[in-house]
């Protein structure tokens, strides 16, 4: 299939109606699949950059990988959190899109519009998910030469996080053995699994210390989550997963069904919690990848997008094969890759770690622990710093967030944000972005 490209009508429509006609013209975008291996086919999709005072040249291209695994960059990514329109087709005003191109990529195999022909192809481990993405962005910056000396950026979310921080280390060996041309510039790992017992470890006492569980509940998630813990230290990885996924329903039973994705929320809807004998990657995919697949947001990518995109084989559903994709990794899910972030922080790779305040599923206390654990030289200096405020960019004078940085290395507590920072702190977000990219 040949590469597809247009100017977005629903963009220009967008502009027109709010604007009027004098703005200028809707930005470029492009997209079309991979076949990263044999029936593995990736689908990705690039906005460029559309500012005022720069051209997409003079601004960075960044990377968008989403969660699940299964979850959809294209799709959720783009319409509920950064790209320029959401899900109703009306431009964002936070769009990501204003102050950087935007790819967005549906990986691992089987996610979003992405497919495999044949169910021993989805990836089962990090490693292939990596290697997957490399055939990709060589491909990628091979036909797209103009970006080849655009900084490039990987952004990520909750499990995205440690897909990037795997993607990053074989793309940095890429550049060096001269197989793929582009300026890395850096990772951002957001709300990500980077170490999936930490977070899961912190979960009673921040539940706790936020009256979301009592004496009786602290003792039950601890104990569940003692349990997790046993089968990461013996490596048996698919129990873990299980156990898990116990240890959310422990925590849903004693917070009255607390939203692992924003603990101000409840769980709105009776039917994502666990019901007696449910098989748990069944159970799982209806917690953590239904989120990410609304109907109405299936409903435009299945619909109006599929029809614009033109490239879409019949057969091929956007989020089809999420629920594979997701119960192919079971047994890759809970290992930690705090190893790898170590190799990227030797290696002089930019990485920063943001969080949301509000975030369960991937608390920030998990986020500070694993930190503690890293080997890199940097460390000591980090911690002797102290963090700095920043301002709410729409509320002057209200707190925002916090930041940290030394040498290579920042973080960014978001105040305020779930697991899904853009949704929940568009501007925040955006300011964010601009910040790790230099840009403010
Ligand atoms: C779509 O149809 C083709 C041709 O029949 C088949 O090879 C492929 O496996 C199908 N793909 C999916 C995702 O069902
Ligand atoms: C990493 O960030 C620093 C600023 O903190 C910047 O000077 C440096 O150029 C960045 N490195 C790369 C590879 O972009």
């Amino acid at each position: 299939m040949g590469p597809a490209e247009t100017t977005s009508l629903f963009l220009l429509l967008g502009i027109i109606v709010s604007k009027g006609l004098s703005s200028p013209l809707a930005g470029k975008e492009a997209w079309d699949y991979v076949e990263v291996r044999d029936g593995a086919h990736m689908f990705w999709w690039l906005y460029y950059a559309d500012s005022q005072s720069s051209g997409y040249m003079d601004l960075p291209l960044v990377m968008w990988l989403q969660g699940g695994p299964g979850g959809s960059g294209s799709g959720f990514g783009n319409f509920e959190e950064i790209g320029p329109l959401n899900r109703d087709l009306k431009p964002r005003k936070t769009s990501w899109v204003q102050a950087a191109s935007v790819l967005f990529v549906d990986n691992p195999v089987g996610t979003g519009f992405s497919y495999t022909d044949r169910p021993d192809v989805y990836a089962t481990d990090v490693a292939t998910v990596a290697s997957d993405m490399l055939v990709l962005l060589k491909q990628f910056f091979t036909a797209r030469a103009e970006f080849q000396n655009v900084p490039f950026y990987i952004f990520s979310e909750s499990y995205g996080g440690k897909m990037a921080a795997a993607i990053s280390m074989e793309l940095v060996k890429a550049i060096d053995q001269g197989a793929v041309k582009c300026r890395f510039a850096g990772v951002a790992l957001g709300d990500s699994w980077i170490s999936p017992l930490d977070s899961v470890m912190t979960w009673g006492p921040y539940l706790y210390t936020t009256s979301l569980l009592d004496d009786f509940g602290l003792a039950d998630v601890n104990r569940a989550a003692g349990e997790v813990k046993k089968a990461v230290e013996q490596q048996q990885f698919q129990k873990a997963t299980e156990l898990w996924s116990i240890t959310e329903s422990v925590v849903e039973q004693n917070t009255n069904g607390v939203n692992f994705y924003n603990i101000l929320t409840q769980e709105p809807d009776e039917k994502v919690r666990a019901s007696a004998g449910e098989d748990f990657i069944a159970l799982q995919t209806r917690r953590h990848i239904r989120p990410l697949h609304s109907q109405s947001l299936s409903e435009l990518m299945n619909g109006p997008i599929r029809k614009k995109l033109g490239i879409i084989p019949q057969n091929v559903t956007w989020g089809g094969q999420a629920e594979e994709v997701f119960s192919k990794m079971a047994g890759d899910f809970m290992r930690p890759v705090v190893d790898i972030v170590d190799q990227l922080l030797s290696a002089g790779v930019n990485v920063t770690v943001y969080n949301g305040q509000l975030d369960l599923i991937v608390d920030t206390m998990g986020q500070e622990q694993w930190l503690r654990q890293l080997k890199w030289e940097g460390l000591t200096g980090f911690n002797r710093l102290r963090w700095t405020a920043l301002d709410d960019p729409v509320s002057p004078g209200v707190t925002g967030a916090f930041f940290k940085t030394y040498k290579n290395f920042a973080f960014y507590w978001i105040l305020r944000a779930g697991h899904m920072i853009p949704s929940d702190q568009g501007p925040m977000a955006l300011q964010m972005m601009k910040m790790i990219t230099q840009q403010a």
